[in-house]
């Protein structure tokens, strides 16, 4: 769908909205966001910025009068002391993917630890469960606070060591090697990595031989919706969860956020499922 092209409303009073992030091109917010401010009939456009610097990112949010912007890789965290005012969650998961221009002044929010528990929940309970969170960036750090909120016993592994260990100090977790999954068999794996990511869509964040039948395993990349992660895990007989619904749950959180009315959630996934994905691959995701 062309939504320029449709548009009724673009002129000198649509409100910009976008992305900041690197890379951008595998971002599918700029169609959930668009589509649901044509839906709303709110003038208004959502466009995605690959930008290489945070500070610079900033400046063009208050000179430019961007109204709002999700935040991505790698600046959920990076982004934070060049804002005005942070909420709370956003404060305690020390990541935001959500920035508010209120006349000039710019606040952070986090709506990825309450889209991600949201998801979680719709298929496995959390509280006692054994987590492996895979990664120890901006995204883990929200699911891993959202995950200790609800009692969780919480694995970290990551790539950079260091990282790692602040993580897991901070939510009282434990830090392990990746070699360690096999002995600690977690009940659910979650990778919150770019590991996967279209176009590097045949790399995976950890080998089929470390997955069980009876582990739920979620992927937080929604692009593709069928990573090689989460077709492993299909093959071994575990329980998937694809990024769609922490991404439209995110993205709806977003739009509330944006413009102060509710998200139009059936919409947004439908959007993304009609555009994007194949029919065959909902038949092995349970979580749409
Ligand atoms: P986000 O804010 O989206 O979570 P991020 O803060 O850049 O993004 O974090 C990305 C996470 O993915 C990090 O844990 C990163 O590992 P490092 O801490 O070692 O950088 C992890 N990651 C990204 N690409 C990776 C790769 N190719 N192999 C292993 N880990 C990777």
């Amino acid at each position: 769908m062309n939504l320029i092209n449709n548009s009724k409303t673009i002129d000198s009073n649509t409100s910009l909205f976008g992305l900041l992030g690197n890379p951008v091109s595998h971002s599918l917010g700029h169609l959930i966001h668009n589509q649901a401010f044509f839906e709303k009939n709110i003038n208004a456009l959502y466009l995605p910025f690959k930008i290489t610097n945070i500070k610079k990112g900033i400046q063009a949010i208050k000179e430019l009068g961007i109204k709002g912007v999700s935040i991505t890789i790698p600046f959920k965290q990076s982004v934070i002391p060049y804002l005005d005012e942070i909420d709370d969650l956003a404060l305690k998961i020390g990541a935001v993917n959500t920035i508010i221009n209120k006349k000039g002044k710019l606040y952070g929010y986090n709506t990825d630890c309450n889209g991600a528990i949201k998801s979680l929940k719709k298929i496995s309970t959390i509280k006692d469960k054994k987590i492996c969170i895979i990664g120890a960036g901006g995204a883990a750090r929200a699911i891993a606070f959202g995950i200790k909120k609800e009692n969780g016993k919480i694995l970290i592994v990551n790539r950079t060591r260091e990282k790692g260990e602040i993580l897991a100090n901070q939510i009282k977790g434990e830090l392990i090697s990746i070699l360690d999954i096999k002995t600690k068999s977690p009940d659910i794996i979650i990778n919150t990595t770019s590991i996967g990511m279209t176009p590097d869509i045949y790399q995976t964040p950890l080998k089929k031989d470390f997955l069980s039948k009876k582990m739920v395993v979620m992927d937080i990349v929604y692009n593709p919706l069928h990573t090689r992660f989460l077709k492993n895990a299909a093959k071994k007989g575990c329980t998937i969860i694809n990024g769609l619904s922490m991404f439209v749950n995110q993205g709806a959180a977003q739009f509330e956020l944006f413009t102060g009315i509710k998200a139009p959630v059936d919409l947004m996934k439908k959007i993304v499922f009609t555009t994007v994905f194949k029919s065959r691959i909902m038949k092995t995701c349970k979580n749409v």
